[in-house]
Order: C-alpha cells, then sequence, then structure tokens
C-alpha cells in the first residue's frame, strides 16, 4: 500500500502531449477513479505508474520514493488491462501464479497465495481451465486475481468493466469495491463512464485533452462542478446549459430575466441540473414537447422562455402529458453560473427563479 506523488508529470509522443504536467497525490487506501472521455490521456498516465511507460518529465513518488527510473516488474504494482491479456496457452492457476515466477516465493507459498487468491475473485473452481473456456466475466477475474497475487502496493483498472454486459458490470462494480475496501489496496481505476466513478471511487480525477480538469469527491464533481466540461461530463441525463448575459445584479436568459445573488458580469452559461427543476404553481413557463419514461423518472423535454429544458421528475408515471402548459422552479442554491469565455464556474454567484413570473402565459393570451 502506497501514497502515490506526481509532481508535474508528463508525457508526449513527439508533438502530440498525452498527458500535460499534472500534480496529483493520491493517499494510502484511497480508491479514486481517472476519469474522462477517450483519448484525454487515462491509460497514458495509468501506464506511466505502471512503469509502462517512461514520462516525459516531472517527478512520480510511492511513498516518498522516486520511482521514474524503477522498471514495471520492481515496483510491485498489479494492472488489469482493457483486454484482460490472459495468457491463453495458460492455465487459470499459471496465469494466476505468473507474477510469483520473477519474485522468490517459495513453492509451497505460490500454491497457496494463487488459491488465496483465486477464492478472493470467486475463480477457485476454474483453476485448471484455459482462458478459452471462461466467460468475459471469469476472465475478467483471473485477471484481477493475477493483479492481486502478489499483494501489489498499489493497483491499476484501466477500464476493466467496459467489456462486460451491463448486468455483470454493476456486481463487478460492488465486488470490486468490497475487495478493495477488504484488501485496503490503493487503487486507481481508469473510466470513461461517470456512474461507475462516482459509484466506485471516494475521489474523482476528472480529465480532459491532457489536463486534470478538477479533483474532487463525487459530490464535489457533481454539486460544485469548477468547470463547464465537468458540470457536462457529470450527471446523467446531461445538465442544461443556457447561454446568458449577466449585469446589474440580475441575468437574462433567453427571453427571462433572473435574479442573480453574488456579482456577474458580461456573458454567462447558467447550469440547471434536469433533477433540480420540479413542477410548481409559478416559475418559469413552458409547455411539454416530449415525454420519456424512464423506469422509475420520467424526462420531460419542455419549452420554456429560458430555452428548451430537460427536466427530470421522480416518478415512474408522467404527472403532465405533452403540450400540457407547466412552471417550473430551482433552489438558487442548485443552479451553477459560468464564465463564458473561461468556461470556469463563478463560485459565488447563483440564480433564482422569478415567484409568479408568467411571461409566456401572457404572451399567449396576448
Ligand atoms: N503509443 C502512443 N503513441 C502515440 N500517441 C499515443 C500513444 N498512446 C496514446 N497516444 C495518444 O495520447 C493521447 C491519450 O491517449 P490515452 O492515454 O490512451 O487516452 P485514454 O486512455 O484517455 O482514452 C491520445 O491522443 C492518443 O492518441
Ligand atoms: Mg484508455
Amino acid at each position: 500500500m502506497a501514497r502515490i506523488e506526481l509532481n508535474s508529470i508528463t508525457k508526449a509522443w513527439g508533438d502530440v502531449v498525452a498527458v500535460e504536467p499534472t500534480d496529483l497525490t493520491i493517499d494510502d487506501g484511497e480508491f479514486v477513479a481517472i476519469l474522462g472521455p477517450s483519448g484525454c490521456g487515462k491509460s497514458t498516465t495509468l501506464f506511466m505508474l505502471a512503469g509502462i511507460y517512461a514520462p516525459t518529465g516531472g517527478e512520480m513518488t510511492f511513498d516518498g520514493h522516486l520511482v521514474n527510473e524503477v522498471e514495471a516488474k520492481d515496483r510491485n504494482v498489479g494492472i488489469v488491462f482493457q483486454s484482460y491479456a490472459l495468457y491463453p496457452h495458460m492455465t487459470v492457476r499459471d496465469n494466476i501464479g505468473f507474477p510469483l515466477k520473477f519474485k522468490d516465493v517459495p513453492k509451497d507459498r505460490a500454491v497457496a497465495l494463487v488459491e488465496e487468491t483465486a477464492r478472493l475473485v470467486q475463480v477457485e473452481e476454474l483453476l485448471d481451465r484455459r482462458p478459452s473456456q471462461l466467460s468475459g466475466g471469469q476472465q475478467q477475474r483471473v485477471a484481477l486475481a493475477r493483479a492481486l497475487v502478489k499483494t501489489p502496493q498499489l493497483l491499476l483498472l484501466d477500464e476493466p468493466l467496459s467489456n462486460l454486459d451491463a448486468t455483470l458490470r454493476l456486481s463487478m462494480r460492488t465486488e470490486i469495491r468490497a475487495l478493495q475496501q477488504r484488501t485496503g489496496i490503493t487503487t486507481i481505476l481508469v473510466t470513461h463512464d461517470q456512474i461507475e466513478a462516482t459509484t466506485m471511487a471516494d475521489r474523482i480525477i476528472c480529465m480532459s485533452k491532457g489536463r486534470v480538469e478538477q479533483i474532487g469527491t463525487p459530490e464535489d464533481l457533481y454539486r460544485r462542478p469548477d468547470s463547464l466540461f465537468v458540470a457536462a461530463f457529470i450527471g446523467a441525463p446531461p445538465i442544461n446549459l443556457l447561454p446568458g448575459r449577466a449585469s446589474g445584479g440580475g441575468l437574462t436568459v433567453g427571453e427571462t430575466r433572473l435574479e442573480l445573488t453574488g456579482q456577474a458580469d458580461g456573458d454567462v452559461v447558467l447550469g440547471l441540473r434536469p433533477e433540480h427543476l420540479t413542477f410548481a404553481e409559478s416559475g418559469v413557463p413552458g409547455r411539454i414537447e416530449g415525454i420519456e419514461p424512464m423506469g422509475r423518472e420520467v424526462l420531460y423535454r419542455i419549452e420554456t422562455p429560458l430555452g428548451e429544458l430537460r427536466v427530470l421528475e421522480g416518478s415512474a408515471v408522467p404527472s403532465h402529458g405533452v403540450g400540457a402548459a407547466v412552471h417550473l422552479r430551482f433552489s438558487a442554491n442548485d443552479s451553477l453560473v459560468f464564465d463564458a469565455a473561461s468556461e470556469r464556474r463563478i463560485a459565488e454567484v447563483r440564480a433564482q427563479a422569478p415567484a409568479g413570473h408568467d411571461t409566456m402565459e401572457q404572451r399567449q393570451h396576448a
């Protein structure tokens, strides 16, 4: 188990900078997710930690020891690749035991370790099979056992669940999380799936285009996103982003003037999450354009003077039909205001829905 520090770690391939200079610290025993879209530098970061890629610059330490020059096999790191990368000609037993071959582990001890680890990930019945005789989920477990067999100080998981079907992905999420808590091994999970990151990790490192956008708890990223990118990447269905103009303590969005708490001027973007908009007697008027039942929730598409809004209602059955005239409210606490040019959130500024404001109805009656 180790505390991991990156200081200005960067990786370039010729002119292509895969990872911009990055600083971060991961505590001993922490479960961290690196989250971001395809190509943002997640795997490159992971492979530098594993010792598979040498950084172009910067320093990497495990428990205060510089590891830049330490070879992969000497880092005591377990890694699970997206493709599993099991050896097809070897049995499950030999696959799991493979990393022990390079260590001075007595034969009896090695046999016991393989069986113990196989039990941990529940493949003890499969030890004499070959990878081709296993399902995707079973291969995944074997890859996990191979990464865990020498009790690594750091466990690295590169999109380990992306090749599994939805049901299995769900149960493996819980299992990997429980396994990590039981073993206490510092773990870094790479994923492009925000649900995976928010349900499994203590903290999320959100990346875009080779840069860290924000590091925080899942709640930090959801409630207090630093940037438009994070706001849009976290949350499903996605946040409503409405361009507007702030001036004189107010915010003009579309045809509507909202009250602002805090000081802002110029072009801004108002962020409202679909689950933070609720039907009310008064507020922002609107007309329902579309309804999408989502199981235990209903997603509405609603035309309003702010623009078209996605609204999520916590109900199995829609309370309103297409074409209905409605009013929407949201709490200032839930609103997010971003500077349009820098795309950074203006932390102290919040927007408030107008109470009893009926511009659309007035227009329609006029
Ligand atoms: N071996 C390589 N040679 C050249 N470019 C690479 C190599 N590996 C990754 N890249 C580039 O670095 C960037 C980040 O890649 P990667 O870390 O694999 O992204 P992610 O895992 O987030 O999808 C991409 O633009 C990718 O094309
Ligand atoms: Mg990748």
